[in-house]
């Protein structure tokens, strides 16, 4: 074989090795999430499905997206059991639901069955370009790492019919917080709490305009989910988004 041959398919070696180690590595990460969430999901159900009840700021958010979404279902990402969904079919809004969690959507389908939930994973949703009239994402965009968030906009954009509408709900702050347990459950999770300036900035970059920040004080420990003592006494925000 000449020098350049042998060179080229050296090279072709190494973007393959490097390309399979990646994927290896996506797997890995996201089996060891999925792990976990189904491990705290019948727990994570029993202390936050009723939660909308106790936190009025949220509920107005989501009755205005069901209001306001012209054509084409909401799909509520990272749905968890179900009660962000099911507040929507409650406000007449035309909704399904996609988890990571097998046991996430198992709980979600017993109790909402007249929604559809499907297992997935947001960086790749099975969903038809341009399908979705809104998305709602609660606290789902907090496991992503800096280089997924931006994938995950672009998977978002994709779709959202023009003109959809995405709201997203999340922790504000700087730090990632890693949990090995919650509730008495081993999980491996790492929380990352976000800074506003930088989702707006890469939600421009993705091409839709941030049309309100809402940001709200905590609702205490007896309503909201906390990773930790002191973290998720941050505010939380709202972001609403339109695709010009
Ligand atoms: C903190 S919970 C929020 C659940 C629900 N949206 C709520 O407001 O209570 C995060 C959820 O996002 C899901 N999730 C995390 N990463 C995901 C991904 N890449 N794709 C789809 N779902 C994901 C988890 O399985 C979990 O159910």
């Amino acid at each position: 074989m000449c020098r350049t041959a042998a060179a080229t398919c050296e090279n072709l070696r190494f973007v393959l090795a490097a390309a399979l180690q990646y994927r290896q590595r996506h797997l890995d990460r996201f089996s060891e999430l999925q792990d976990s969430y189904d491990r705290i999901a019948d727990e994570y159900c029993k202390r936050i499905f009723d939660e909308l009840a106790h936190k009025p700021l949220d509920r107005q958010l989501l009755q205005r997206l069901a209001n306001t979404v012209k054509s084409g279902p909401i799909c509520d990402v990272g749905c968890g059991p179900g009660h962000v969904a099911r507040f929507l079919k409650s406000c007449e809004a035309d909704v399904f639901g996609i988890d990571l969690s097998p046991r996430m959507i198992e709980l979600a389908r017993r109790l909402t069955p007249e929604i559809q939930f499907f297992q997935g994973n947001m960086l790749s949703l099975e969903v038809a370009d341009g399908s979705c009239g809104a998305i709602a994402a609660f606290y789902s965009i907090i496991h992503l790492t800096p280089e997924e968030l931006p994938k995950a906009f672009l998977e978002f954009k994709r779709v959202l019919r023009p003109g959809g509408t995405l709201l997203l709900a999340l922790h504000v702050g700087k730090e990632t917080v890693h949990e090995d347990e919650l509730w008495g459950y081993q999980v491996s999770l790492d929380l990352r709490f976000l800074e506003l300036r930088e989702i707006e900035e890469q939600l421009h970059a993705t091409g839709f305009r941030v049309r309100e920040t809402i940001e709200r004080e905590t609702y205490g420990e007896d309503v909201e989910y906390r990773a930790g003592a002191h973290t998720f006494s941050l505010r939380n925000r709202n972001l609403e988004d339109e695709i010009t």
